[in-house]
């Protein structure tokens, strides 16, 4: 079997929303769609959605990368990361239940993305010369702070607030290089479960046969365990964490992926694997997880309790669902990207098909709706006329008069072709065909 050492997994991805993030300093205001970064002397703070920390010698953030702090792709509707989310959190759902049918499975998708240096590594027991630390590689917020280079980030204090079965989804930061696969912000999904010696040993065993079985020893930490944790022990987590896994995978990727586990390091856990699915003919890692080390857990006052974990990459986990070739895609506010997954059932079956690479353009029309207008014989009468000019049809406004009682909608439509530039003026003339046989056609009003 293969044997890896890595820090983290090469899981990445993700963010959109209204939050407001600024660095306080001086002279200059840069806006960003949503977001405001107000810089103005000194700079002695830095401002994070709705807390300000201290600068200091270690601040490393900048104005863009937090400018993506608050997007929450995640949480963003439409977006194909929420559908991904979704599709793990019903699979959760779904499956693990408790005798009278509710989840047992917590979902936190909404914890702040600045946590501790003990939050993000020492509660983790990651080593103090770990490469993770550097801030070459971490972006610091101030000497204490740093933006969550990981999900696993939580686990202590949800396991210390009592969570036993929990995942957490969420934004996390690396500085890196950006091209097709890597973006310095990407989106995480952590998994815990934790089980008593009881709870595991009656998972596979009956209570005769349970008896003489422990899950805690004081023996030697070797490569397949670690020294609290008897082989029975490890030998059930394992089992237990693969199978979740691997039923997790077949769920999403389709029963018949095939998948690999490979032996591997993390500080977090002991003993470590990677699930690897085969994608195009090549085998690519999409997960790191293992038997949860139980300094941590004796930490967070579980320490009567053995568990498993597991962090997988949103993105990449999405690139193959979906086929999407880029992760820099998942920011795209092209609606030729979004409106691909504008569906209301995440297992709907979807592949990207590439956007034009021209520009878009568009036009508004406004209209007063007779009573036997349907939408969708507009919005075939707009495909018929501009073919394949027209990429999306959207009702942008529906407004019923208050004394006429009459309903007027809005649409918007974008024009832009695969193979070549629309111009404006061209998609004025489709434009004008389009509302002259919607007036004669359909009996619209035109406002
Ligand atoms: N935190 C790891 C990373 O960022 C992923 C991971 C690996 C999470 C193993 C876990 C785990 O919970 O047990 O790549």
């Amino acid at each position: 079997m293969m044997m890896k050492y890595k820090l983290f997994t090469g899981i990445c991805c993700r963010l959109y929303s209204a939050s407001i993030v600024s660095m306080n300093g001086a002279s200059h205001r840069h806006f960003c769609s949503s977001f405001l970064t107000d810089i103005s002397s000194p700079e002695t703070t830095v401002t994070v959605g709705s807390q300000t920390y201290a600068r200091d010698e270690m601040t490393n953030v900048t104005p863009h990368i937090l400018s993506k702090v608050g997007s929450n792709l995640h949480n963003r509707k439409y977006h194909p990361l929420n559908l991904l989310k979704q599709r793990i959190r019903d699979h959760f759902y779904k499956n693990y239940v408790k005798p009278r049918g509710n989840p047992i499975f917590t979902v936190v998708d909404d914890l702040p993305p600045v946590v501790t240096i003990e939050q993000c590594f020492d509660s983790l027991l990651t080593p103090k010369d770990h490469v993770s630390r550097k801030p070459s590689d971490t972006y610091y917020v101030n000497k204490d702070h740093v933006l969550r280079t990981h999900t696993s980030a939580h686990q202590s204090d949800l396991i210390r607030m009592g969570c036993d079965q929990f995942l957490v989804i969420g934004d996390v930061y690396r500085r890196d290089t950006i091209d097709k696969s890597h973006y310095p912000v990407f989106h995480q999904c952590e998994g815990v479960r934790l089980f008593t010696e009881r709870e595991l040993l009656i998972s596979k065993f009956s209570e005769q046969d349970m008896e003489g079985l422990t899950v805690f020893e004081q023996g030697p930490r070797i490569p397949a365990k670690q020294a609290p944790h008897t082989q029975d022990a490890v030998v059930l987590l394992e089992a237990d964490l693969k199978w979740t896994l691997t039923r997790l995978a077949h769920d999403i990727f389709g029963k018949d992926i095939e998948t690999q586990w490979v032996d591997c390091y993390f500080p977090f856990t002991h003993p470590s694997w990677e699930l690897e699915i085969k994608y195009k003919g090549e085998w690519l890692e999409v997960l790191g997880c293992g038997v949860m080390e139980q300094e941590i857990l004796n930490e967070a006052g579980a320490g009567n309790k053995v568990g498993w974990a597991f962090g997988l990459g949103l993105e990449r986990w999405a690139m193959k669902m979906y086929d999407i070739p880029d992760i820099r895609l998942f920011w795209s506010q092209d609606s030729g990207f979004l409106s691909q997954f504008k569906v209301d059932d995440a297992n709907t079956p979807i592949k990207y098909k590439p956007v034009s690479v021209h520009p878009q353009c568009y036009n508004d029309i406004s209209f007063w709706i007779p009573d036997n207008y349907t939408e969708n014989d507009f919005y075939d009468l707009v495909r018929g006329l501009g073919s394949d000019m027209v990429e999306q049809v959207e009702l942008i406004d529906n407004f019923t008069h208050p004394k006429k009682g009459q309903t007027s909608h809005c649409y918007r439509i974008t024009y832009r072709h695969m193979d070549r530039a629309v111009h404006q003026e061209e998609a004025n003339k489709i434009h004008a065909l389009i509302t002259e046989a919607a007036i004669n056609n359909l009996a619209v009003e035109v406002r």
